[in-house]
């Protein structure tokens, strides 16, 4: 199956950027926001960050403007009917995301893809709400989107080898890298990374040093090219607060736990580069 149309339910942070990247390779993308003013700003932040491209000559104004003419706005599920791809990115929470596929399973045509954009949920839980699990995946896109070329696809138990491959094969259509894995808590990425991040953080108060020296141990021992609490504030505390719950919950193991400076930061609303405070200031 030709896939020419994707819908993106839901359209904030992850939603338009995936939906930026859909645009960008050349796809129709109907976008569903529960609120039209909210699928207007989603689009005037894909308009401002396909203008700094073509700023930097990676893109023409033409092209521009073509990929935002094929952005189509809308507030009902219903109207995802022609899409042979649906990707859903609305907000982390198990029952509204059920909700989303049972809904969604009754609109689009019975050999539409289904994938959920979740970071910690169980794919499998989210596929189980619909009658025809085995074309549900799980493409996971990191943030933002439009920048970070990984996207994990999902596999589970009952997804279809025919699915499966599809939905591998449009992460590498859109210019993506596309690893594939299975439905196990936190995929790969966030299984190895949150509950690193999480040890950074412990060290801070164990070895009783700052935030900047974490970090440059970090970048000029290991070579990583960003330090552990610059890229918390980057991901968001709330974000990985969130995501460490999920993981520990699942994996009972005390290393996924949220640090407690982390829980404090995020209860003083330092949440990171979005609030202007986190272990830095912005
Ligand atoms: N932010 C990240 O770093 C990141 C990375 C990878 C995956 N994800 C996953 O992507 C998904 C979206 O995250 P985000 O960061 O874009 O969130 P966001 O808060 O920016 O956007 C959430 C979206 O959900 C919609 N929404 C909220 N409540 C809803 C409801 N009751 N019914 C339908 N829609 C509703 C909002 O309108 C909005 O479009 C989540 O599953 C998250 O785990 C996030």
């Amino acid at each position: 199956m030709e896939i020419s149309r994707v819908g993106v339910v839901g359209l904030g942070t992850m939603g338009a950027g995936i939906a930026q990247v859909c645009l960008q390779a050349g796809l129709e993308v109907i976008g569903r926001e529960v609120e039209l003013e909210l699928g207007e700003a989603a689009r005037g932040r894909i308009d401002h960050y396909l203008g700094r491209s073509v700023e930097k000559g990676r893109l023409t104004a033409e092209e521009k403007d073509a990929a935002l003419d094929r952005l189509h706005l809308v507030t009902g599920l219903a109207e995802l009917g022609g899409c042979q791809l649906v990707i859903e990115a609305v907000f982390e929470d198990l029952e509204v995301k059920q909700e989303t596929f049972a809904a969604l399973e009754h609109t689009v045509a019975p050999d539409a893809i289904l994938a959920t954009n979740t970071s910690a949920l169980s794919v499998t839980q989210i596929a189980e709400a619909t009658q025809s699990p085995e074309r549900v995946v799980g493409l996971h896109f990191f943030n933002p989107a439009p920048v970070l070329p990984l996207v994990e696809v999902i596999r589970t138990a009952h997804t279809s080898n025919g699915v499966f491959d599809a939905a591998y094969a449009f992460v590498e259509r859109i210019g993506k890298e596309p690893v594939a894995c299975n439905d196990t808590p936190g995929f790969i990425v966030n299984r190895i990374l949150i509950p690193l991040l999480n040890d950074c953080v412990r060290v801070l108060d164990e070895a009783r040093v700052a935030p900047e020296d974490v970090d440059r141990a970090m970048r000029f021992g290991a070579n990583w090219p960003i330090g552990p609490c610059a890229l918390i504030d980057l991901i968001g505390v709330d974000v990985h607060v969130h995501a460490s719950e999920a993981l520990h919950s699942a994996l009972g193991e005390d290393r996924m736990a949220p640090p407690p400076r982390l829980l404090e930061m995020q209860a003083a609303g330092h949440l990171g580069r979005k609030t202007g405070q986190g272990f830095y200031s912005y």
